[in-house]
């Protein structure tokens, strides 16, 4: 299918729904064009769907050997979809949130046309109690709740118009920081990434998988290396899947192997995404990244940080107040369901940390860099 489109990046975020490999962008302005074509062209993972009156969710759980959507009609099971990682990822987390909205006003509505704002509460809490560190959750539900407020009658409609802008307004980001992120990359950059950051974490294209796809297609980067991400090995299993799906080549490490890889001289930048990044420029995401930002800065390599204006919660005022999960040490003890550890072993399993604004060198959102990030400069930036 081949579709003029003038240059607007509106146009393109309402247009990315019938975005394929076969569309073709046509633009006056060349660079909107071949940045829209290069963008697209790495842009083939879309891992929530909405299908024609339910939620389809790509299970992350039984990537990358098999490659299967679940359907979800009740916002109950969408929640627990979260809470057991058939979803994951900041975005992700946030966009699914709000279709589970979608599907809670439907049935309370049929229930009660008069008291489903009421009703919907319970589901609004039951959904935020899914898991605490990602704030892209409670800011996609505070979202849908206001939209909730000024509903005349069946709440669907709109309450899925404004899901829909939420997946649509993060892809428009991710292309947004893919481009900017790529502007701070030199030609011949190798980089390294940790967890998975990518289109399988947001609407699509990633944040910092989405930076690591525009750089890629401008020719700049020479190797993309990824941590394996223990426990859930999001990197060996879905970044390393997805970069193979566009044709970008990876190359995995156990995450104790980062160090190492530095020393050689084998990465320029660490590039990740983010669950949450306070005021003051934080950073809390997948556990190990502060172990990366430490050695990045002993080895002088540079260290960005992806992620939508939406992450950032500044009534957080430092990475000291954000919630970090703890998950089951089942998932550290076994691999796989099957026993690892020596019988009678405990084990800790925080799944996030918080990397010190001091050890980044730029925080990079759909409305602009901030490099060294501080209080002031995120306090501007949120308020431009
Ligand atoms: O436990 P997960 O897989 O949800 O953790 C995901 C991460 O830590 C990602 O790096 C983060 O959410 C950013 S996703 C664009």
């Amino acid at each position: 299918m081949k579709q003029k489109i003038q240059d607007s990046w509106e146009q393109i975020q309402v247009l990315d729904s019938l975005v394929g490999n076969d569309y073709l962008l046509v633009s006056t302005d060349r660079s909107l064009v071949s940045y829209a074509v290069m963008t697209h062209q790495l842009d083939s993972i879309r891992p929530i769907v909405w299908q024609d009156d339910h939620l389809e969710l790509l299970d992350q759980r039984i990537l990358p050997t098999e490659y299967q959507f679940i359907s979800y009609t009740d916002v109950h099971a969408v929640a627990d979809a979260i809470r057991d990682m058939v979803v994951r990822g900041a975005p992700a987390i946030g966009i699914t949130a709000a279709y589970g909205v979608v599907l809670a006003a439907r049935k309370r509505y049929a229930e009660s046309a008069g008291n489903w704002l009421s009703a919907i509460q319970e589901d609004f809490e039951y959904l935020a109690a899914s898991r605490p560190t990602a704030v892209n959750l409670f800011w996609a539900i505070e979202r849908m709740k206001q939209c909730c407020t000024n509903i005349k009658g069946d709440p669907e409609p709109r309450l899925l118009q404004e899901a829909h802008a939420i997946l649509q307004e993060d892809i428009a980001a991710n292309y947004r920081m893919g481009e900017l992120g790529a502007s701070l990359i030199d030609a011949g950059s190798s980089v390294l990434t940790h967890c998975n950051a990518g289109a399988l974490a947001t609407g699509g294209y990633g944040t910092a998988l989405g930076v690591i796809r525009s750089a890629y297609s401008q020719g700049k980067i020479t190797e993309v290396h990824a941590d394996e991400t223990r426990p859930w090995m999001q990197g060996a299993r879905l970044t390393a899947w997805e970069l193979l799906q566009e044709g970008i080549s990876v190359e995995l490490n156990t995450d104790g192997a980062a160090a190492w890889l530095m020393k050689q001289g084998k990465v320029q930048w660490v590039i990740v995404g983010s669950d949450r990044i306070a005021a003051n420029g934080d950073v809390a995401n997948k556990i190990g990244t502060y172990n990366l930002a430490v050695l990045a800065k002993h080895h002088g390599v540079k260290f960005m940080v992806a992620a939508p204006t939406s992450t950032i919660d500044m009534s957080v005022a430092s990475g000291e107040d954000i919630p970090i999960e703890s998950r089951d040490t089942a998932e550290i003890l076994s691999l796989g369901g099957q026993r690892l550890a020596a019988e009678g072993a405990g084990a800790w399993n925080p799944v996030f940390d918080v990397t010190p604004a001091e050890l980044v060198d730029a925080i990079v959102t759909e409305k602009g860099i901030i490099e060294k990030p501080n209080l002031s400069k995120v306090k501007q930036l949120m308020s431009d």
